[in-house]
Order: C-alpha cells, then sequence, then structure tokens
C-alpha cells in the first residue's frame, strides 16, 4: 500500500492487560494515591458486584473513591452526562474512573468537560475546541468488548430532542490509563458481546479503507479483523473463556486505537442514525449495515479489500506472485520481474476477494444469529417502518454524520436509502458455526490464590519454617550457601520482611527488620505472589516486567537462582501437607 502524504499517530494512554488485574490495582497508579476519584458506572454493574470488586481495587491502590454515579443508561443523554458531572462536582474529584461500556466511558469523558469548565454539554459539542484545557486523568475500565472508547479521542452521546447522536472529540479524552481485564467482560451476556464485537470489527474494517488510513492504524486494523473473526463466535458460545474473553478485549482496544486516528465512514454514519431515531444498538446497527456499507465501497478500494479477505482467511495468492517466485530459483530469474508485473486481471481478482470478504461477515453475522438471537434484519431490530419518509429522514440524519467524511467513497443519498430498504427486508437466516477458537484455549491463568496469609505472624509461621527447611536442605542447603547472596523479601498484605543472609556461613534467616543485614537485592511483593511462586505457579521474571514484583540492587545474581531453586517447587506443597496446611494449596 503506498503512504499517505502525511500521517500522525497520537496514542498517551497507557494499556494495561491481565486476568484479574482489577484486584491489583496498587502498583499500576502510584501518583493517584490519596487523590479523590468520581467512579461512573451503571446500574447492571452495580449489581453484578464489579463496581464494588472496582472501589476495593482503587482502595488497595489508595484511591478514595469519593463519589459514585451509576445512573448511566445503554445509551446516554446530554441529561445524563450533566447529572454525572454534578456528581463529580459534589464530591470534588481529583480523579474519574470509568467503569463499563462505550456509553460509561463517553459519559465520563463529556462529564469531564462540565466538570473542568462548567456550562451545558451542548455548549461543548465539536471538535478539538477545548485548547490547552486540562481534563481531571481518567481511569477506563471496560467492561464490554467493542466500543474500544478507553482508547479513544471522541464521545457519542444521544440528544433526544432533536433524536441525534452528538459527537465530540477533544486529546484530552484519552484516559491516561485504560485497564483490560477479561474477567470483568465474563458476565456479558452472548447477544451483547456479539453485538459490542461487531463494533469493534466495524471499526477495523472501517479504518482501515477510510480516506485517512495510515500504517500504524492499518496494522492494528488487520489484526483486529483476524482476531474477531477468529474469536468472537466463541466468546458467545463460551461466555467463561478468558482466552476467547481476552482476545476480543485486546482487538476492541487495538481497533480503538486504529479508528481515533483514521476514522470510521458509512456504516458508523447509517448505525447513528438508525441509533438516533430507533435506538438500535450501535453494535446491531453496525452488524446489519458492516456488509451492505463494505459492498457499497468495494469498488474505490479493492486492494485493501482483497487484504482484509486475507485477514479474514481468505486469502488467494496472485497466480503471477506465484510464477514469479519459481522464476527467481531458476536460471530465467531475469523474467522473475516482468512476469510479477504481469497483472491484467488484478483488479478483478481483488473484487472477487472482496467480495468474499463481505460474504464472509455475513456469514459471522447468520452465526451469531444461530448462537445469540441477534436479528438480521431491520425490522427484527425495532425499525417499524421503512415508509418513504422514515428512510428520507434516516437518509438525511445518516448524511450529515461526520463518519460520512472519511468514507472512501462519496456517499450518495440514493446509496444510503438503498441499503436502509434492503437491510429491512432482508431475510438472511441464521447459520449454525462450526468450532471456533477452541484449540487455542487457555492453558494458564495465572495463580487464583488470593488472601492466603491471615496476619504477619501466620506468614512468619508457614514461610519461616519453609525457609530454614531450604537451607536445610541436603541438595539446596549447599547452592545457597555457595551463592553468598543476601536476599531480603518484603512482603505486603500481610506486611512481613523475611531476610535470607547467604553472607553468613551457615546461611541465616532473620523474620521481621534485619538492621544489620546488607541485602544484596530487595525483593518486594504480595504475599501471595511468594505463596504461588513456591507453589510454581507465578513467573518471577514475568512478575519483575510487569512490577507485580519490585526489585532493588543485584537482581540479575538473585535470577541466576531460579533454575536451582526449582526442587523447592515441590517441597513447598509436600512441606504444606505434612503441616496440615492443605486449605493453603486451594485455587
Ligand atoms: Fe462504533
Amino acid at each position: 500500500m503506498p503512504l499517505p502524504d502525511f500521517f500522525e499517530f497520537h496514542l498517551p494512554t497507557r494499556v494495561l492487560y491481565g486476568a484479574g488485574l482489577i484486584d491489583q490495582l496498587s502498583d499500576s497508579l502510584p501518583h493517584w494515591q490519596g487523590k479523590r476519584a468520581l467512579l461512573i458506572t451503571d446500574q447492571v454493574l452495580e449489581d453484578l458486584g464489579l463496581a464494588e470488586r472496582a472501589r476495593k481495587g482503587l482502595a488497595r491502590a489508595g484511591i478514595r473513591v469519593a463519589g459514585t454515579f451509576n445512573d448511566v443508561p445503554p445509551d446516554s443523554t446530554i441529561t445524563t452526562v450533566e447529572s454525572c458531572a454534578a456528581a463529580g462536582r459534589r464530591c470534588k474529584a481529583q480523579v474519574i474512573v470509568a467503569l463499563g461500556g462505550g456509553s460509561v466511558m463517553d459519559t465520563a469523558k463529556v462529564a469531564n468537560i462540565l466538570m473542568v469548565k462548567g456550562g451545558r454539554a451542548t455548549d461543548h459539542m465539536g471538535a478539538y475546541i477545548l485548547g490547552n484545557t486540562r481534563l481531571n486523568p481518567m481511569l477506563a475500565i471496560p467492561t464490554t468488548a467493542g466500543t474500544g472508547s478507553e482508547v479513544t479521542k471522541v464521545a457519542v452521546i444521544a440528544d433526544p430532542d432533536s433524536q441525534m447522536k452528538l459527537p465530540f472529540a477533544e486529546t484530552q479524552f484519552f484516559p491516561e490509563v485504560a485497564l483490560l481485564d477479561p474477567t470483568l467482560t465474563t458476565t456479558l451476556p452472548p447477544l451483547h458481546t456479539a453485538l459490542t464485537g461487531m463494533d469493534a470489527l466495524t471499526h477495523a474494517i472501517e479504518s482501515y479503507v477510510s480516506r485517512e488510513a495510515q500504517p500504524a492504524s492499518d496494522a492494528l486494523a488487520l489484526y483486529v479483523i483476524e482476531t474477531v473473526n477468529h474469536w468472537l463466535v466463541r466468546a458467545c458460545q463460551q461466555p467463561d473463556d478468558l482466552q476467547a474473553r481476552g482476545q476480543m478485549l485486546v482487538a476492541s482496544c487495538l481497533a480503538g486505537m486504529a479508528f481515533t486516528q483514521s476514522m470510521v465512514g458509512i456504516v458508523h454514519g447509517i448505525a447513528h442514525a438508525l441509533g438516533g431515531r430507533w435506538h438500535i444498538p450501535h453494535g446491531l446497527a453496525n452488524a446489519l449495515v458492516l456488509p451492505e456499507g463494505m459492498a457499497f465501497n468495494l469498488d474505490a478500494a479493492p486492494a485493501r479489500f482483497a487484504r482484509i479477505a486475507e485477514a479474514l482467511g481468505l486469502g488467494l495468492e496472485y497466480p503471477a506472485d506465484t510464477a514469479a517466485r519459481w522464476l527467481r530459483l531458476t536460471p530465467l530469474r531475469a523474467l522473475a520481474q516482468p512476469v510479477a508485473r504481469f497483472r491484467p486481471a488484478e483488479r478483478w481478482l481483488q473484487l472477487r476477494l472482496g467480495e468474499a470478504a463481505i460474504a464472509r461477515v455475513r456469514q459471522l453475522n447468520q452465526e451469531l444469529a444461530a448462537v445469540t438471537g441477534m436479528p438480521l434484519n431491520l425490522r427484527d431490530s425495532g425499525m417499524a417502518r421503512a415508509d418513504e419518509t422514515e428512510l428520507a429522514a434516516l437518509t438525511e440524519a445518516a448524511l450529515a454524520d461526520g463518519s460520512m467524511l472519511y468514507n472512501p467513497r462519496e456517499v450518495t443519498a440514493d446509496a444510503v436509502r438503498r441499503i436502509l430498504k434492503r437491510l429491512h427486508q432482508a431475510s438472511l437466516q441464521p447459520i449454525t458455526p462450526a468450532l471456533t477458537g477452541g484449540l487455542d484455549a487457555m492453558k494458564d491463568t495465572g495463580p487464583s490464590l488470593t488472601g492466603v496469609f491471615e496476619s504477619s505472624e501466620a506468614l512468619y509461621d508457614v514461610l519461616g519454617e519453609f525457609y530454614t527447611r531450604l537451607i536445610e536442605d541436603p541438595d539446596l542447603g549447599p547452592t545457597l550457601a555457595a551463592s553468598r547472596l543476601c536476599v531480603q523479601f518484603v512482603y505486603e498484605d500481610p506486611d512481613a520482611i523475611v531476610t535470607l543472609d547467604g553472607h553468613q556461613s551457615p546461611p541465616t534467616l532473620t523474620m521481621g527488620p534485619a538492621p544489620d543485614a546488607k541485602p544484596d537485592v530487595i525483593m518486594t511483593m504480595k504475599a501471595d505472589f511468594a505463596h504461588a511462586f513456591w507453589l510454581g505457579k507465578a513467573n518471577l521474571i514475568r512478575a519483575l516486567s510487569r512490577r507485580q514484583v519490585r526489585s532493588k540492587g543485584n537482581v540479575p545474581k538473585a535470577v541466576k537462582l531460579l533454575p536451582v531453586l526449582k526442587p523447592a517447587f515441590r517441597l513447598y506443597p509436600a512441606y504444606l501437607k505434612e503441616r496440615g496446611l492443605t486449605q493453603l494449596l486451594a485455587g
């Protein structure tokens, strides 16, 4: 693909991914400690206990939830945004935590402007009008996999009076941190999973063929197309499959990164109109319009649609490329280049591949319909009538949508009208999907043991005696002594300090502060992590890179000991059993 004359890729958001990350926030936001937070969420997440889980996670990180606004509806309105901002002002929030789907995160973004600048939501509608105004830092925690709003600079809010979706775009909308935790998405019902997942696919496909497409968003978009095609049906079939949930959450986030740079097109333009006038969920409207929008655009970007087909597993190499590669291996290699250039039917082939991509997206909708009951036409989606007056009103709203500016082909009223009419009359049937994703199912979800040691005394009792046994072990003891290494473990929850001093001969063990020790390395970690580590269920190197374990001093020297410690992973469970502490082995 030729490079654009100019492009900018701007992503100030720090993205963190991990199953159960919400419960381990303490190291992720050190500079937020002591700050007053407004938690913005919805009633469903409150009832499911996810909001409470977030509160506890934030409390562990030293962040005080000074107020909660949990009244965000599925399609947030300007009234909701203004009530939310009032809640933020009342509790004097310094930081914002948005826990939810697109509606929650978009509410948080626009309410943030009102909290800082005041006024009505409509006063701030538009793009890049904030200038240098700083907004409150935001932590975005998506509980759906589709919107990507955790990494975008846009927000869409409904205005019931005008039946329009109002767009807002500000660089300051980028959250400071996006926290992707797939355990927060397992309660999402299959239908909602399907709809939000199709929103992510639409973001990827529309950004890939957009007039503003660029290499960075292209790379993200193709990855997303491949991932959604592979994992979305499985995430609907197996709601508890953390691998499928994680794949979709990451895909949604990457799609957000792509479209916030390259924008979307005709599909979103029409979907916004359908959402505004008929309250058809955003993901459903996108899912239905997507194949039609692709068909409309195919002629304008056949090479790009052929590449989309490849990402959907429908690639077909141009015969001249194969011939040229073979020729390069023979004495006739000089012919390779002219042969590779011989492409009399290239455009024809690209169009066929594009058609295959459209057929696959349509089939994906039918598979999702079989698994989740997703409607396959606008009649069943709540659009009660498609008379000329209604079609004209919808067409006008769609053409006025900003997304249309980025569509690769100029969108006409006639085209929108035809798409709407066809989708209203459509009579596609559900198709039972083939098994997807199964072979890659997650094998290791990491340690799930939490709150293992009730108190510092319990920790000293269990780990202290275990370390003593390691020092006295006939195989491990001499190795530890030979290392001449003094390691100090600083444990948290409960707090404890254990110093294993190999400078002494034989090595000594000190429980509690050891003022005379001169540790070569100090490792700070959760007590639960230490327990999981000795059970052989936690990876120290990974934990160091994720800052679950913080280290000071000669870490490489300590890490070199790891292979030697392997036998201890068998000794620890045996030791716990011997002491009758089998409850510590659960998890
Ligand atoms: Fe969208």
